[in-house]
């Protein structure tokens, strides 16, 4: 069951559930305001503009972000007032997290209703909504009692109405690519191979508008010379795919074609080491390494529906890294796509040998920006943690417009550097580059100095996302298990992109 959202005008407001209300927290020594408007009176008269300094006192409540005060409106009926934080830099995200704390504390089930106070984000608060209200159950046979089930947002004021449904509208395209997302990191990994990545990701995007997708298979593959996917494939009974998806905006520019943006994705459905073998431990959340793949595709199929304005190509490399009797043996040398050797010294250093490979794909198609996407390295959990993606690339406007667009989706990434003098940690004694570094340093550098090597001329990003993919609880509007972490700020990104054009 996926959270439904209406909105509604102040007489119509249903009966039932818990109001939410937003509070700012006071500047200084004042109380918490509440943000209330005209139609706040008629969803219920007993709702309060100002809050009791002895309530909140009592309660600890200081309109801190996320946080939530109960407090009875009339007999029966009970609002949830959800701070927002401090009046100044009201960024979007509060108001996602305010909107997931809000349906977290409505309860399980049934419905509530939201007053949405004038000037805030409607697709924000959607977003967060439907987020925080996000489960994965097909593989339960008794699913524990679900979250809400229907939220009604109320304009506070009723000539807000017609702008709050187009944003709620936007919200609910982003927070349902997420979820697609979602789903395909926490499908079991043999319940996702390859195959069925592809044939998923075509499902979503088939029948939407101006979008068009085709599968490689293994015959293609080989044709193309991507050598990079094909040694890491050899391990696994299951044929490789690669799965290329494109958007075309609704109108062009004048006698030109516009941006174009193409984005890639790790895919490895599962990553086992190869011969490289993982720990049992380092293993369990490996279904989880295809999360690059699965944001670049989410992503794309939310194009049409925000109306992005300009084209848009998304390329996932799809494998298993697996360890049977054909696989990659340390030592290997293979040929990529663009005709660089690399010498496979560790198994596990799967991803970008089929990056290389994806990357070489996306820069002979000459865009605008090429942005990678990537579950990379065990480096980057240790240098910046799970909530915080690493961002690297080659041209700073393109790497600033990410940072700022993933600052705009809740989706932090900061900056790393490429060092040439570290272009030597890559150095092979046989071949044209080797596929780790040092042990213990800079292992996410390493990875990204060799991607950088396959992106030809062009600007280039590469978000390496082996943290934040994936929560190991639920708090916010994050439920545990995979996040859909990068699908947001790519929207935000070719959103940004549209409207500057
Ligand atoms: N998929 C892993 C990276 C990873 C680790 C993602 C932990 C999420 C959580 C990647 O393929 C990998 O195994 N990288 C190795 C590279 C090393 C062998 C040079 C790593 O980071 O340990
Ligand atoms: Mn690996
Ligand atoms: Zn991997």
């Amino acid at each position: 069951m996926t959270l439904v959202i209406e909105v509604l005008g102040a007489s119509l407001a249903p009966e039932g559930g818990p109001i939410g209300l937003f509070a700012l927290a006071p500047e200084g020594e004042g109380t918490s305001s509440v943000q209330t408007g005209p139609s706040a009176e008629q969803v219920d008269p007993g709702l309060p503009a100002q809050l009791d300094a002895a309530e909140c006192a009592r309660e600890g409540f200081a309109a801190k972000v996320g946080q939530v005060l109960r407090v009875s409106v009339s007999p029966g009926r009970r609002a949830h007032v959800v701070g927002l934080g401090e009046p100044d830099r009201l960024e979007p995200d509060r108001y996602r997290r305010a909107a997931a704390a809000f349906v977290r504390s409505a309860g399980q089930g049934g419905e509530a209703t939201m007053i949405v106070p004038s000037g805030a984000p409607g697709a924000a608060l959607a977003e967060g909504a439907m987020l925080a209200t996000y489960r994965f159950d097909p593989y339960r046979s008794q699913p524990p009692p679900g979250p809400l089930e229907r939220l009604v947002l109320v304009p506070a004021s009723p000539e807000d109405e017609a702008a709050l449904r187009d944003e709620v509208a936007l919200g609910v395209a982003r927070a349902d690519a997420v979820a697609f997302a979602r789903d395909l990191v926490n499908t079991p990994p043999s319940d996702l191979d390859p195959s069925e990545f592809a044939d998923r990701v075509a499902e979503r995007l088939a029948g939407r508008a101006r979008t068009s997708v085709e599968i490689w298979d293994r015959d293609r593959i080989v044709s193309e010379r991507l050598g990079g996917l094909l040694a890491v494939a050899r391990g696994s009974s299951e044929p490789p795919r690669l799965v290329l998806a494109s958007y075309e905006p609704a109108s062009l520019p004048e006698g030109g074609a516009g941006p174009h943006v193409v984005l890639v994705g790790k895919g490895i459905t599962f990553d086992s080491g190869g011969l490289s073998l993982k720990t049992p431990e380092g293993m369990t959340t490996m279904k989880t390494d295809m999360s690059g793949a699965a944001a670049v595709m989410a992503a794309l199929s939310a194009c049409a529906e925000l109306s992005v304005g300009v084209r848009v190509t998304a390329i996932a490399m799809v494998t298993e890294n697996m360890p049977g009797p054909s696989a990659l043996k340390p030592g290997d040398v293979f040929r990529a796509r663009n005709g660089k050797t690399i010498e496979v010294l560790n198994t596990d250093a799967e991803g970008r040998l089929v990056l290389a490979d994806g990357l070489s794909l996306a820069s002979e198609l000459e865009p605008d920006a090429i942005v990678d996407v990537a579950t990379l390295t065990g480096a980057q959990v240790v240098a910046l943690g799970r909530s915080i993606g690493a961002l690297f690339g080659n041209d700073p406007p393109l790497t600033e417009a990410l940072r700022e667009a993933g600052r705009r989706a809740g989706e932090p990434l900061w900056p790393m550097p490429l060092p040439e003098e570290y272009a030597e940690h890559i150095d092979s004694d046989v071949a044209d580059m080797k596929n780790t570094g040092r042990t213990g340093e800079a292992g996410s550098i390493a990875a990204a100095m060799l991607l950088s090597r396959f992106v030809g001329e062009g600007p280039w990003a590469h978000l390496d996302i082996a943290g934040p993919a994936r929560s190991a609880e639920s708090s916010g509007y994050l439920t545990k298990g995979g996040t859909g972490f990068g699908v947001r700020t790519l929207l935000e990104y070719l959103q940004e992109l549209s409207a500057g054009r």
